[in-house]
Protein backbone atom coordinates (compact mmCIF):
# COMPACT_ATOMS: atom_id res chain seq x y z
CA UNK A 1 0.00 0.00 0.00
CA UNK A 2 0.96 3.15 -1.01
CA UNK A 3 1.67 5.83 2.03
CA UNK A 4 -1.30 7.80 1.07
CA UNK A 5 -3.53 4.78 0.97
CA UNK A 6 -2.12 3.85 4.40
CA UNK A 7 -3.14 7.44 5.78
CA UNK A 8 -6.39 7.01 3.90
CA UNK A 9 -7.05 3.47 5.70
CA UNK A 10 -6.22 4.66 9.09
CA UNK A 11 -8.20 7.49 8.59
CA UNK A 12 -11.33 5.83 7.40
CA UNK A 13 -10.36 3.33 10.50
CA UNK A 14 -10.21 6.44 13.38
CA UNK A 15 -13.59 8.14 11.85
CA UNK A 16 -15.39 5.08 12.09
CA UNK A 17 -14.40 3.85 15.07
CA UNK A 18 -15.15 7.58 16.44
CA UNK A 19 -18.71 6.95 14.72
CA UNK A 20 -19.07 3.77 16.15
CA UNK A 21 -18.34 4.72 19.95
CA UNK A 22 -20.98 7.80 19.36
CA UNK A 23 -23.21 5.21 18.33
CA UNK A 24 -22.60 2.73 21.03
CA UNK A 25 -22.87 5.95 23.48
CA UNK A 26 -26.37 7.08 22.13
CA UNK A 27 -27.80 3.48 22.62
CA UNK A 28 -26.49 3.27 25.85
CA UNK A 29 -29.54 3.49 28.01
CA UNK A 30 -30.08 6.79 30.01
CA UNK A 31 -28.16 7.30 33.31
CA UNK A 32 -30.71 4.99 35.12
CA UNK A 33 -30.01 7.43 38.42
CA UNK A 34 -33.50 7.43 40.65
CA UNK A 35 -34.42 10.02 43.12
CA UNK A 36 -37.19 9.04 45.69
CA UNK A 37 -40.35 10.74 45.23
CA UNK A 38 -40.28 14.36 46.42
CA UNK A 39 -40.40 14.36 50.82
CA UNK A 40 -39.76 17.35 52.61
CA UNK A 41 -37.11 16.57 55.62
CA UNK A 42 -38.17 19.47 58.04
CA UNK A 43 -41.79 18.96 59.17
CA UNK A 44 -44.32 22.13 59.26
CA UNK A 45 -43.77 23.37 62.52
CA UNK A 46 -39.65 23.26 61.63
CA UNK A 47 -40.17 24.50 58.63
CA UNK A 48 -42.77 27.62 59.38
CA UNK A 49 -40.23 28.55 62.20
CA UNK A 50 -37.55 28.99 59.26
CA UNK A 51 -40.66 30.87 57.45
CA UNK A 52 -40.53 33.32 60.23
CA UNK A 53 -37.19 33.99 60.59
CA UNK A 54 -37.08 34.51 56.58
CA UNK A 55 -39.86 36.64 56.44
CA UNK A 56 -38.69 38.96 59.53
CA UNK A 57 -35.52 39.17 57.17
CA UNK A 58 -37.19 40.01 54.38
CA UNK A 59 -39.17 42.86 56.07
CA UNK A 60 -35.69 44.30 57.62
CA UNK A 61 -33.70 44.15 54.66
CA UNK A 62 -36.60 46.21 53.45
CA UNK A 63 -36.35 48.96 55.79
CA UNK A 64 -32.01 49.10 55.81
CA UNK A 65 -32.06 49.10 51.77
CA UNK A 66 -30.11 45.37 51.98
CA UNK A 67 -31.73 44.35 48.99
CA UNK A 68 -29.08 41.46 48.23
CA UNK A 69 -29.62 39.28 51.86
CA UNK A 70 -33.39 40.74 51.45
CA UNK A 71 -34.08 39.33 47.82
CA UNK A 72 -32.42 35.84 48.76
CA UNK A 73 -34.36 35.43 52.12
CA UNK A 74 -37.30 36.18 49.96
CA UNK A 75 -36.13 33.21 47.47
CA UNK A 76 -36.31 31.00 49.89
CA UNK A 77 -39.42 31.50 50.95
CA UNK A 78 -40.33 31.09 47.40
CA UNK A 79 -38.57 27.81 47.87
CA UNK A 80 -39.95 27.15 50.96
CA UNK A 81 -43.63 27.52 49.66
CA UNK A 82 -42.89 25.27 46.88
CA UNK A 83 -41.76 22.59 49.36
CA UNK A 84 -44.48 23.70 51.62
CA UNK A 85 -47.09 22.19 48.79
CA UNK A 86 -45.92 18.84 49.92
CA UNK A 87 -46.71 19.33 53.41
CA UNK A 88 -50.32 18.42 53.37
CA UNK A 89 -53.04 16.46 50.82
CA UNK A 90 -55.54 18.93 51.11
CA UNK A 91 -55.84 20.64 47.52
CA UNK A 92 -56.77 24.37 49.48
CA UNK A 93 -53.56 23.98 51.22
CA UNK A 94 -51.24 23.15 48.37
CA UNK A 95 -53.17 26.07 46.46
CA UNK A 96 -52.19 28.53 49.48
CA UNK A 97 -48.47 27.16 49.57
CA UNK A 98 -48.28 27.65 45.80
CA UNK A 99 -49.90 31.24 45.47
CA UNK A 100 -47.46 31.93 48.44
CA UNK A 101 -44.39 30.61 46.72
CA UNK A 102 -45.78 32.87 43.38
CA UNK A 103 -45.78 36.10 45.29
CA UNK A 104 -42.59 35.25 47.00
CA UNK A 105 -40.68 35.06 43.49
CA UNK A 106 -42.37 38.39 43.27
CA UNK A 107 -41.19 39.85 45.75
CA UNK A 108 -37.72 38.54 45.66
CA UNK A 109 -37.44 39.88 41.50
CA UNK A 110 -38.56 43.33 43.11
CA UNK A 111 -35.76 43.33 45.89
CA UNK A 112 -33.35 42.54 42.81
CA UNK A 113 -33.81 45.07 41.34
CA UNK A 114 -33.84 47.95 44.22
CA UNK A 115 -37.62 48.28 43.38
CA UNK A 116 -38.64 49.77 47.17
CA UNK A 117 -42.10 50.29 45.80
CA UNK A 118 -43.42 47.27 44.37
CA UNK A 119 -40.93 45.43 47.30
CA UNK A 120 -43.46 46.92 49.50
CA UNK A 121 -46.76 45.74 47.63
CA UNK A 122 -45.27 41.99 47.42
CA UNK A 123 -44.27 41.92 51.13
CA UNK A 124 -47.84 42.92 51.52
CA UNK A 125 -49.27 40.78 49.29
CA UNK A 126 -47.16 38.06 51.15
CA UNK A 127 -48.13 38.64 54.20
CA UNK A 128 -51.61 37.93 53.10
CA UNK A 129 -51.33 34.53 51.69
CA UNK A 130 -49.17 33.41 55.11
CA UNK A 131 -52.71 34.63 56.87
CA UNK A 132 -54.71 32.93 54.41
CA UNK A 133 -53.22 29.66 54.93
CA UNK A 134 -53.09 30.08 58.71
CA UNK A 135 -56.82 30.95 59.30
CA UNK A 136 -57.95 27.87 57.31
CA UNK A 137 -54.84 25.35 58.74
CA UNK A 138 -53.49 26.70 61.99
CA UNK A 139 -54.42 25.16 64.84
C1 LIG B 1 -50.10 26.66 52.87
C2 LIG B 1 -50.14 26.89 54.27
C3 LIG B 1 -49.25 27.87 54.94
C4 LIG B 1 -48.67 29.00 54.42
C5 LIG B 1 -48.79 29.59 53.03
C6 LIG B 1 -47.91 29.58 55.48
N1 LIG B 1 -48.03 28.84 56.63
FE1 LIG B 1 -47.17 29.25 58.39
N2 LIG B 1 -48.15 27.70 59.24
C7 LIG B 1 -48.91 26.78 58.58
C8 LIG B 1 -49.34 25.76 59.51
C9 LIG B 1 -50.16 24.54 59.15
C10 LIG B 1 -48.84 26.12 60.76
C11 LIG B 1 -48.99 25.35 62.08
C12 LIG B 1 -47.81 24.39 62.11
C13 LIG B 1 -47.63 23.61 63.36
O1 LIG B 1 -47.13 24.17 64.32
O2 LIG B 1 -47.96 22.42 63.35
C14 LIG B 1 -48.09 27.35 60.56
C15 LIG B 1 -47.42 28.01 61.57
C16 LIG B 1 -46.59 29.09 61.38
C17 LIG B 1 -45.79 29.73 62.42
C18 LIG B 1 -45.77 29.37 63.88
C19 LIG B 1 -44.71 28.35 64.09
C20 LIG B 1 -45.31 27.14 64.63
O3 LIG B 1 -45.41 26.15 63.90
O4 LIG B 1 -45.70 27.18 65.78
C21 LIG B 1 -45.05 30.71 61.83
C22 LIG B 1 -44.06 31.64 62.49
C23 LIG B 1 -45.43 30.72 60.43
N3 LIG B 1 -46.34 29.71 60.21
C24 LIG B 1 -44.91 31.59 59.50
C25 LIG B 1 -45.35 31.69 58.20
C26 LIG B 1 -45.00 32.75 57.30
C27 LIG B 1 -44.09 33.91 57.64
C28 LIG B 1 -45.64 32.51 56.13
C29 LIG B 1 -45.64 33.32 54.87
C30 LIG B 1 -44.41 33.81 54.36
C31 LIG B 1 -46.40 31.30 56.31
N4 LIG B 1 -46.20 30.83 57.57
C32 LIG B 1 -47.19 30.74 55.33
C33 LIG B 1 -49.21 26.80 57.23
C34 LIG B 1 -48.84 27.79 56.34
Amino acid sequence: MSRNAVKAFFGVLGLSTILTIGLMANAEPKSDAKRPDFKPVMDVHQQMECQGGLFKQVKEGLLDKKWRPAADAAWMLTELGNINQYQHEDAQYIKFAKAMSDDCATLAKALKKKDEAAAKEALKLVGQRCGDCHDQFKK
